[in-house]
């Protein structure tokens, strides 16, 4: 039998057993520790891209705002999960999520949660936040790899591979069971499958051949 190597972490005053390599999310929740998240899915490698689980860690007189997704727990670590500082950077994330993406009924529970009553910032129309589930969960749990990410910083979208119809698509709709914005939605429209992001369709089947494609 493989023996573990176990740790021991402080998390908002309790001491707890880890195995080396957990996140400190995942000690988090074994404890029953809220903390919030966007971008993460246990089934998914931890991509730590939006930030909302941040927490404080302290270790060797040091400590350090990290996301907690993505950081592995540490024997000795006192981990913070809602302090002041925590809870203000929780809040400038959401706000500025939902400043560029005002309608997401996860963002707007979220700002409520937070108390957040006011987005100080120009609002724009977008209806994705770019955790990258849909993409993570086509080319991990599928295999397929029909989306990606297109263009950069504000511009950036989920597409198929440089925007192209891709015939690698099987029309599952793994990724639209995933994505925590409910942005992408699987139809039927005359019975046939068809996938979109907002009005755009970037999954559908020919209606010769039958075969699934995707396009933006
Ligand atoms: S479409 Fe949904 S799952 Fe994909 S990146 Fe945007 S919010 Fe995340
Ligand atoms: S949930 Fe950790 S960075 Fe998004």
């Amino acid at each position: 039998m493989v023996k573990r190597d176990r740790i021991t972490i402080t998390i908002d005053g309790r001491r707890r057993k880890a195995e080396r390599g957990q996140s400190i999310l995942e000690v988090a929740r074994e404890a029953a520790i809220e903390i919030p998240t966007l971008c993460y899915h246990e089934s998914l490698t931890p991509w730590g891209s939006c930030r909302l689980c941040v927490v404080e860690a302290s270790q060797h007189g040091r400590t350090r705002v990290v996301a907690s997704c993505v950081t592995p727990a540490e024997d000795g670590m006192v981990i913070k999960t809602n302090t002041q500082r925590i809870r203000d950077i929780r809040r400038m994330i959401i706000t500025l999520l939902l400043a560029r993406c005002p309608g997401l009924a996860i963002l707007k529970n979220y700002a409520n949660e937070f108390g957040i009553k006011r987005i100080p910032f120009e609002k724009g129309d977008e209806d994705c936040f770019l955790c990258g589930m849909c993409v993570r969960a086509c080319s991990e749990i599928v295999g397929i790899g029909a989306i990606g990410f297109a263009h950069r910083g504000a511009k950036t979208e989920v597409e198929p591979p440089f925007g192209f119809a891709s015939s690698a698509c099987i029309g599952c709709g793994t990724c639209t069971t995933i994505c925590p914005a409910r942005t992408l939605t699987l139809e039927k429209v005359f019975a046939r499958q068809t996938m979109h992001r907002g009005k755009d369709q970037i999954v559908g089947r020919c209606v010769v051949c039958e075969t699934y494609y995707s396009g933006a």
